[in-house]
């Protein structure tokens, strides 16, 4: 039996998600919505380039949480745009009852299932994730980090006119703008970023990389970031599905590590069969501690206003 990916949200991260890894074979798709049509249509006109592409997976568009049943990995990408009016609690309240939705009605079709969560705030989302689930935490893990490293990483490579591939970077704390890219632990093909770049040029590209999804906005008007967000996802369902041990930056519940307790926030770990294999924890400055500590902090916020009753 082929490996089971259900993407759950057919807007543009799931279907360009559900696109990745359609295209490279590795697992039989599931691309479901509310919105009538759309994850047929999107799935249906992906079928139709799988004899291009020597696809011998499947792909199928549903409105119906049963075809999700038995999934290796769940991609929630699954989420509500702010409208106009609309505060930035309303937008909270409406993801997380979106993610409540969502979650109630897969885990128990897929209890051996591991959760990828995108929708933001995508810290907080990832701790609704896990409520709802009743899962091990190990079970439930957010993208961000591996989306943030790699605009670093995309970043330093065009100051530095060399391939981004060789850039190795990480970020810790919450995706958002408290996020902590860490240049200590950049460095190119081994080289430490410091002793290639001034410090005045390093901070400009950490700061261009906290922006890095509004500059993306702000260019398209509409809508925000999804073809890299869809790589950074595809990259954990691989590292999942084939036991890769990869280490990723991502959003794990953190029990203590870096100070933190009881809370999603991204940190450096290993992804493989059962999920979260383990968290790295490096040893942080004082001044690195702090960030991440008020990145935590901010994470801690809004999932406190998320768990708040509504208004
Ligand atoms: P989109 O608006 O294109 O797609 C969202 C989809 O969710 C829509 O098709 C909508 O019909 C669907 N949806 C809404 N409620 C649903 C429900 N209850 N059940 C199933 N489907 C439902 O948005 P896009 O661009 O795909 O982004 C999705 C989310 O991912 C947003 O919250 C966005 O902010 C977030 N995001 C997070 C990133 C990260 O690094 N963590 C990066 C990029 C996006
Ligand atoms: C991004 O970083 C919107 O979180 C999304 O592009």
């Amino acid at each position: 039996m082929n490996l089971k990916v259900s993407v759950i949200g057919a807007g543009n991260v799931g279907a360009t998600t559900a696109h990745l890894i359609y295209q490279s074979g590795i697992a039989d798709v599931v691309l479901f919505d509310i919105a009538e049509g759309v994850p047929q249509g999107k799935a249906l006109d992906l079928a139709e380039a799988g004899p291009l592409w020597k696809v011998a997976a499947s792909i199928k568009g549903s409105n119906n949480f049963a075809d999700t049943s038995t999934s290796d990995i769940i991609v929630v990408t699954a989420g509500l745009p702010r409208k106009p009016g609309m505060s930035r609690d309303d937008l909270l309240h409406a993801n997380a009852d979106v993610i409540q939705n969502v979650v109630s009605n897969t885990a128990p079709l897929s209890p051996h299932g591991i959760y990828i969560v995108v929708t933001n705030p995508m810290d907080v989302m990832t701790h609704v994730a896990w409520k709802v689930s009743g899962f091990d935490a190990r079970r439930i893990v957010g993208m961000g980090g591996v989306l943030d490293a790699s605009r670093f990483r995309t970043f330093l490579g065009f100051e530095l006119g060399v391939s981004p591939e060789d850039i190795e970077t990480l970020v810790l704390g919450g995706h958002g703008d408290l996020m902590v890219p860490l240049p200590r632990h950049t460095t190119v093909k081994g080289i430490p970023v410091q002793d290639l770049l001034d410090q005045r040029r390093i901070e400009a590209l950490i700061d261009r990389t906290r922006t890095g999804g509004a500059e993306i906005v702000s260019l398209l008007k509409t809508g925000s970031a999804y073809y890299a967000p869809a790589a950074s996802v595809f990259q954990m369902v691989k590292s999942i599905l084939f036991d890769e041990h990869r280490v990723l930056p991502c959003a794990v519940y953190l029990s203590g590590e870096y100070g933190v307790h009881d809370l999603f926030v991204g940190v450096p770990a290993i992804l493989g069969k059962s999920g979260v294999e383990k968290i790295i924890e490096l040893k942080l400055t004082d001044m690195e501690k702090a960030q991440v500590s008020a990145s935590a902090d901010a994470v801690r916020e809004l999932l406190s206003m998320a768990l708040a009753p509504k208004k």
